[in-house]
C-alpha cells in the first residue's frame, strides 16, 4: 500500500520547510520530498546564509585593512586565511541545514529525500539517489521547487573559472581581476566579498543603472559608494562571448543597442542575470499545470490551475526572495487546515546586504508616479545622524515616501548602516497603516541609527529637527 499523507511539499527551501512546519503544526500529516541531500534549500545551501557568512567574514577583514586604525586600533599584519573562511561560511550552513532537520524532527514532518514528480492528481512518485521509486498518495500538495541561475547564451558556466553565484561563494583562491555580469543583488554582494578580499572587480550591466527596479535616489548613492569601494561599472553593456583561454578569460562586450565590440581579460567571471523558476521533470503537463512564458507558475491566492496542487515561493510569481517563500508557505499551510491566509504583497522588504547596506519596502517614486499616486518625501542623512558619526559609518540616507492627501507611508528606502535591520521599522509601520507622523511621534532611543527613520519621517511635513 502506497504511504498516504494530507500534504505533499516537494522542495525544502524556505518555502517547502516553513510550509511542512507550520502544517505539521496544524495537524496535518506531511512529508516533504527534497532531492538535496541537505534541508533548507538554496537559501541554506548555496544562497542568503553562506553569502552572508562572506560578507561578514570579508567586512571584518576588509575593516582591520582599512577602518580601525582610523579608531585607533591598529592591527599589524592582517593576512588573509581563506580556506578558514570558507570553513566557518560551511560550519554555518552545517548548523543551519542540521537546525531544519530537527526541526523537521520535532514537528513530525516525514522528510524524503530524493526526485519528486506529481504523477497523477493525489500521486507523488520519488526517485531516490539510488535511483529507487517509491508511490506516495497525498490529499495536497505544494510545489516549492524554487530556482535557478539563468545563463548567457554561448557562455558555458563550469563553476571554476566561468561561474554561477554557487561557484562564486568556494573559489579557492582571490581571483585578480573578477568580472560581474550583472549589476543586481548578486551580482553587487559577491562582488563586494572577492573586492574585500582583494580582487579588482568590474560589473558589467545592460540597463544604464544599477539595482533596476529600486529606488533611483538610492541606486545613485549606492553606485558612488561602491566605485569609491574600487568597483568599476560598464552600464549599457552586454556581453557577448566568453573565451576560455588557458591563462585568461577573454570577455567580448558591446553596447546594450549595439555597437563596437571591445574585449576585456579577467581570471573569474560571474554570471548574475537574475534566475528562473524551477520546473524540471516536475510532471506539470500531466496534471494539467501549464508555466507562463518565463517559466513560472501561475496561482491565484497560491492554487494552481489543478486541484490541491498549489505553488509558492521562486517557482511562482513575486519577488525571489526567502522571507517571501516563508510567508507564502505559511498562509498556504494556514489555508489548506482550513483556515485563513494570506500575505501582502505590498510589504515585502529587499535588503542587499553590501557595505552601507540598501534597504527599502513598498512603492518607489517611479511606481508612485506611473500610478498618478501625490506623495510627499522626508529625507535623512546619515552624515547627520550621532551614531553614524560616532561609528565612522555615515555614507547614506533615508528617504520616507507618504501620500500627499493622507499622509500614510507608502514606501521607505535607504542606504547606509545596518539598514537592513532598520527597514523592519518600515515594514511594521506600513503593515499596521502608520502615517509619516505616527513614526514622527514615536521616541527612538539615543543616540540609535533609527533616530535617521524618524528625522526622514519628521522631514515629511518639513520639521527636521537634526539638521
Ligand atoms: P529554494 O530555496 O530554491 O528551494 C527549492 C528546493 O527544491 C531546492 O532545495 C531543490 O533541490 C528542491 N527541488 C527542486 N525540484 C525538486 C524535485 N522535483 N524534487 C525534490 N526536490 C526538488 N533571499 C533573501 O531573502 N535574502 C538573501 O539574503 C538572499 N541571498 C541569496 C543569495 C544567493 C547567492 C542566492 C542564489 C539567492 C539568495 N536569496 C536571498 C534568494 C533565496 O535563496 C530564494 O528566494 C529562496 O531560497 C527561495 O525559496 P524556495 O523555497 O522557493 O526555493
Ligand atoms: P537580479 O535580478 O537582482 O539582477 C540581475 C541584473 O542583471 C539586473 O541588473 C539585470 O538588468 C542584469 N542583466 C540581465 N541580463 C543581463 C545581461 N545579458 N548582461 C548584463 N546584465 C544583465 O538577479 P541576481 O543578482 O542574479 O539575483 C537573483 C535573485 O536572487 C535576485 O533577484 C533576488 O531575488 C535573489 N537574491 C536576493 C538577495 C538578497 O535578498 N540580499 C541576494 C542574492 C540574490
Amino acid at each position: 500500500m502506497a504511504d498516504t499523507y494530507d500534504l505533499i511539499i516537494i522542495g525544502a527551501g524556505p518555502g517547502g520547510y516553513n510550509c511542512a512546519i507550520r502544517a505539521a503544526q496544524l495537524g496535518l500529516s506531511v512529508a516533504c520530498v527534497e532531492s538535496r541531500d541537505t534541508l533548507g534549500g538554496t537559501c541554506l545551501n548555496v544562497g542568503c546564509i553562506p553569502s552572508k557568512a562572506l560578507l561578514r567574514a570579508s567586512e571584518l577583514y576588509d575593516d582591520a585593512q582599512n577602518r580601525m586604525a582610523k579608531m585607533g586600533v591598529k592591527v599589524d599584519k592582517v593576512s588573509l586565511d581563506l580556506p578558514a573562511m570558507m570553513g566557518h561560511k560551511d560550519d554555518a550552513v552545517d548548523q543551519l541545514t542540521k537546525g531544519i532537520a530537527y526541526l523537521f524532527k520535532k514537528n513530525k514532518v516525514t522528510h524524503i529525500v530524493g526526485h519528486g514528480r506529481i504523477t497523477a492528481p493525489g500521486t507523488v512518485a520519488v526517485v531516490s539517489p539510488k535511483g529507487e521509486t517509491q508511490t506516495l498518495q497525498t490529499k495536497n500538495i505544494v510545489i516549492a521547487t524554487g530556482s535557478d541561475p539563468m545563463t548567457l547564451p554561448g557562455v558555458e558556466i563550469d563553476e571554476q573559472r566561468v561561474v554561477s553565484s554557487t561557484g562564486a561563494l568556494s573559489l579557492t583562491s582571490v581571483p585578480k581581476h573578477l568580472l560581474v555580469i550583472g549589476a543586481g543583488y548578486i551580482g553587487l554582494e559577491m562582488g563586494s566579498v572577492w573586492r574585500r578580499l582583494g580582487a579588482q572587480v568590474t560589473v558589467v550591466e545592460f540597463l544604464d543603472r544599477i539595482t533596476p527596479g529600486m529606488d533611483g535616489d538610492v541606486a545613485k548613492q549606492f553606485q558612488r559608494v561602491l566605485k569609491k569601494q574600487g568597483f568599476t561599472f560598464k552600464l549599457g553593456t552586454k556581453v557577448t562571448a566568453i573565451d576560455k583561454l588557458k591563462s585568461k578569460l577573454k570577455v567580448t562586450m558591446e553596447p546594450a543597442q549595439g555597437g563596437a565590440a571591445e574585449t576585456l581579460d579577467c581570471d573569474v567571471a560571474l554570471v548574475a542575470i537574475g534566475r528562473k523558476p524551477h520546473t524540471d521533470n516536475l510532471g506539470l503537463p500531466g496534471v494539467g499545470i501549464e508555466t507562463d512564458k518565463h517559466g513560472f507558475i501561475p496561482t491565484e491566492n497560491f492554487k494552481t490551475s489543478a486541484d490541491n496542487i498549489y505553488a509558492i515561493g521562486d517557482v511562482t510569481h513575486g519577488p525571489m526572495l526567502a522571507h517571501k517563500a516563508e510567508e507564502e508557505a505559511m498562509a498556504v499551510a494556514e489555508l489548506i487546515a482550513g483556515r485563513a491566509g494570506q500575505v501582502n504583497y505590498n510589504v515585502i522588504p529587499g535588503v542587499v546586504y553590501t557595505h552601507p547596506e540598501v534597504a527599502s519596502v513598498g512603492r518607489t517614486e517611479d511606481e508612485l508616479k506611473q500610478a498618478g499616486v501625490d506623495y510627499k518625501i522626508g529625507k535623512f542623512p546619515f552624515t547627520a545622524n550621532a551614531r553614524a558619526k560616532i561609528n565612522g559609518d555615515t555614507d547614506g540616507f533615508v528617504k520616507i515616501i507618504a501620500d500627499a492627501q493622507t499622509d500614510r507611508v507608502l514606501g521607505v528606502h535607504m542606504i547606509g548602516p545596518h539598514v537592513g535591520e532598520l527597514i523592519a521599522e518600515a515594514a511594521i509601520a506600513m503593515e499596521f497603516g502608520a502615517s509619516s507622523e505616527d513614526i514622527a511621534r514615536t521616541c527612538h532611543a539615543h543616540p540609535t541609527l533609527s533616530e535617521a527613520v524618524r528625522q526622514a519621517a519628521m522631514g515629511v511635513s518639513g520639521r527636521i529637527m537634526q539638521m
